[in-house]
């Protein structure tokens, strides 16, 4: 039987995705309001980890004061980190080698010295993972899915996407000016490592012509093809969106210089894609990276609500007695329905919806 919960830690892992402070925001008002103390950690897990790196302390003390306005705003209140893993926690030896340790058993001892009886977790795959060794550990823990990419499995949304997608779409649209002024072809790399999510919304949302997706090897030539067929219906020009991850047949995908301690850094397929795709056409060609300004911004409406949902559904979770849960977004797909069981009926909100539920622990006033 878990001894009852008085104090919990929030940590945000892995690149910044826009709706991350409005799950900082609900699940410190959901747990203060529950008369729990809330403690952030700053930079993923290094808050702990580095004590020294943190002389004001890696840890930092959540109320309602400091939650408020952040909703609208971009990145973590808390930083991050996709560095500093405590399963392979990197450790640079005197002379230059750097080797790795798992500090996974010592962070569990940490967090049970600090009275921290949970941690809420926000991060992607990485995080989620070390999330789940914490919790084999010994500690309970709720994940929250976050990534722009949208490549996490068992849920069918993470906040940030949309943001995203949102906002590559707005800069598609603003290159088709040129790109029919000019009779141009514009390729349009966005981020999207193992998953074409944001490539395939934002492409099909601006009527792109191809959309390259690492989840399909592409040959240039038919892309060259789709090209000279518009050409032949007189359409001088074409927009080709490509996800960072996306390789040709028997090929690789583009990458940085690599960086210590870092994962493989991917970029440069869309200029690649644009040089090529000229030599095959012999048509103006030019790309454009979008790269991290698809993490940034205020996040759409769409994501706050996602996030505040994600955050206070954590604290339920914990209040309820789970652990090693992360929570998810499922909604149906399209369907057919009989138009008999639609006419001259209303789908008012339910009041027991978990939106509902996470203004109910926001302590949101409907005046009754
Ligand atoms: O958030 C995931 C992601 O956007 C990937 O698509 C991309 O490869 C990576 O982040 C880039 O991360 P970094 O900020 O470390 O360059």
């Amino acid at each position: 039987m878990n001894t009852p919960i008085r104090r919990i830690a929030l940590s945000t892992g892995g690149g910044d995705a826009p709706g991350l402070n409005a799950v900082i925001r609900a699940a410190t008002l959901a747990a203060v309001n529950r008369g729990w103390e809330v403690v952030g950690i700053r930079d993923g897990f290094n808050g702990l980890l580095l004590p020294e790196q943190y002389p004001q302390g890696g840890l930092v003390r959540l109320g309602r004061d400091d939650v408020r306005g952040i909703v609208h705003t971009g990145g973590t209140i808390l930083g991050t980190m996709n560095r500093g893993n405590p399963i392979a926690f990197p450790v640079e030896h005197p002379d230059g080698t750097v080797t790795t340790v798992d500090r996974t058993a010592e962070l569990v001892s940490m967090f049970k010295s600090h009275g921290i009886d949970a941690l809420i977790t926000a991060g992607g795959d990485g995080s989620l993972t070390i999330g789940y060794r914490l919790h084999q550990a010994g500690l309970r823990v709720i994940g929250v899915p976050k990534t722009i990419d949208n490549d996490l499995v068992r849920t069918e949304a993470s906040f940030g996407f949309d943001t995203a997608v949102a906002f590559a779409t707005e800069c598609i649209d603003r290159l088709f000016s040129t790109a029919t002024s000019h009779g141009r072809v514009f390729v349009v790399e966005v981020m999207g490592r193992y998953a074409g999510w944001i490539a395939l919304h934002a492409g099909m949302a601006t009527g792109a012509h191809a959309i390259l997706i690492p989840e399909i090897p592409y040959a240039l030539q038919n892309v060259a093809e789709t090209i000279r067929q518009r050409e032949e219906r007189g359409a001088k020009f074409s927009i080709v969106v490509v996800a960072e991850g996306a390789a040709p047949v028997g090929g690789t995908v583009t990458t940085l210089p690599a960086e210590a301690g870092h994962a493989e850094r991917l970029g440069g397929v869309g200029e690649k894609v644009a040089r090529e795709l000229h030599e095959l056409t012999g048509k103006e060609t030019r790309t454009v990276v979008l790269g991290h300004l698809l993490r940034g911004g205020s996040p759409t409406s769409l994501d706050r609500l996602l996030g505040l949902r994600f955050g206070a559904a954590a604290v339920r979770a914990l209040d309820a007695g789970y652990e090693g849960k992360m929570v998810s977004l499922s909604h149906a797909a399209i369907t057919l329905v009989p138009l008999a069981e639609v006419s001259s009926r209303q789908r008012v909100v339910p009041l027991d919806c978990d939106t509902m539920l996470t203004a109910r622990d926001m302590q949101i006033s409907f005046g009754d």
